[in-house]
């Protein structure tokens, strides 16, 4: 691990860059490359793996669980998600014991609210503290939460106890630079960032194209995902779950924590992507 490159989460020094693992554990015949994928990750030192029970009706959360079983379960950061309409009193600790089995684990790490739905924020609130208590996640947080919903959530009785909201956040997408990026950094709660590699530059933005993305990745000698990653955790507030199936992919990726962006390479990146001027809806999924 680079020692210098860590973010401070749920009161803990992890490993900058995490896992996602979206669509993954549901093809039997990439299952073999799936798992290897993600134990790359984990051996090259990853700690951050994130995942859903929504996410292949659970098929995600029982790769993960046979993904770490090789691993000391105490140096990772485990974080799964509860469905909006599970998140009440009665049904969050029912979803939460079903993800703990499917990961074949006592605890989760971190466990987060999807996105907001209808169950009333403050009810969920109340659910993840007592799963807390209970020692069946050691903390909680949100996703999808715009900066409105965000500030709402802090004011709330035990709502600074959220640790973090996983958002959408790449190159292409950084309107919530304007606000919520610096809303989480004011209240020194990192970001979890998905879709740090633009999908595999499917979202639109064409950023592997991008002439100042490929000039800075050939300084580097790496590629442009590695460097939409070098991106994302330049200032040590942002963790960053890229997915991939592919193994090469994967060590590349981690290998990203060793590119040191200069202000020179930042500037030049936000002459082409420049930071947002005004308020900007949040881009979802
Ligand atoms: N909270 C939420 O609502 C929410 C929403 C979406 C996602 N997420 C989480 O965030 C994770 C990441 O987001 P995401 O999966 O949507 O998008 P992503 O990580 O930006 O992109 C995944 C795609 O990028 C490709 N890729 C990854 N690394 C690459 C590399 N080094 N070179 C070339 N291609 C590369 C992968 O293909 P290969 O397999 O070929 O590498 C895969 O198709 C998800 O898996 C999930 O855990 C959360």
């Amino acid at each position: 691990m680079n020692k210098l490159k860590t973010v401070k989460i749920a009161g803990r020094e992890i490993f900058p860059i995490g896992l996602g693992t979206w669509n993954m554990g549901d093809d039997k015949e990439k299952y073999t490359q799936e798992l290897n994928a993600l134990r790359a990750g984990l051996e090259a030192g990853v700690q951050v793996i994130d995942t859903a029970e929504m996410y292949g009706n659970g098929n995600s959360e029982r790769l993960v669980g046979n993904a770490i079983e090789l691993f000391e379960r105490e140096k990772l950061l485990l974080v799964s998600k509860v469905l909006p309409e599970n998140a009440s009193k009665k049904q969050l600790s029912i979803s939460l014991d079903n993800s703990l089995k499917r990961l074949k684990t006592d605890y989760l790490d971190l466990y987060l609210l999807h996105w907001k739905g209808s169950i009333p924020i403050e009810e969920t609130i109340e659910a993840m503290e007592k799963a807390k208590m209970q020692g069946t996640i050691k903390s909680w947080g949100v996703s999808n939460f715009d900066v409105n919903q965000m500030k709402k959530l802090l004011n709330l009785p035990n709502g600074h106890n959220c640790v973090t909201n996983q958002v959408r956040y790449n190159l292409g997408d950084r309107g919530i630079d304007f606000d919520l990026v610096p809303m989480m950094k004011e209240n020194r709660k990192p970001l979890m960032a998905y879709a740090p590699v633009a999908r595999g530059d499917k979202l639109g933005s064409a950023l592997t194209k991008q002439q100042v993305l490929l000039d800075i990745s050939k300084k580097y000698n790496v590629d442009v995902f590695q460097i939409l990653l070098a991106w994302s955790i330049r200032n040590g507030e942002t963790i960053p779950i890229p997915q991939s199936s592919n193994p090469k992919h994967v060590i590349k990726n981690v290998k990203a924590v060793n590119i040191e962006l200069t202000e020179e390479d930042l500037k030049k990146i936000d002459s082409v992507y420049p930071e947002p001027s005004v308020s900007e809806p949040l881009a979802l999924w």
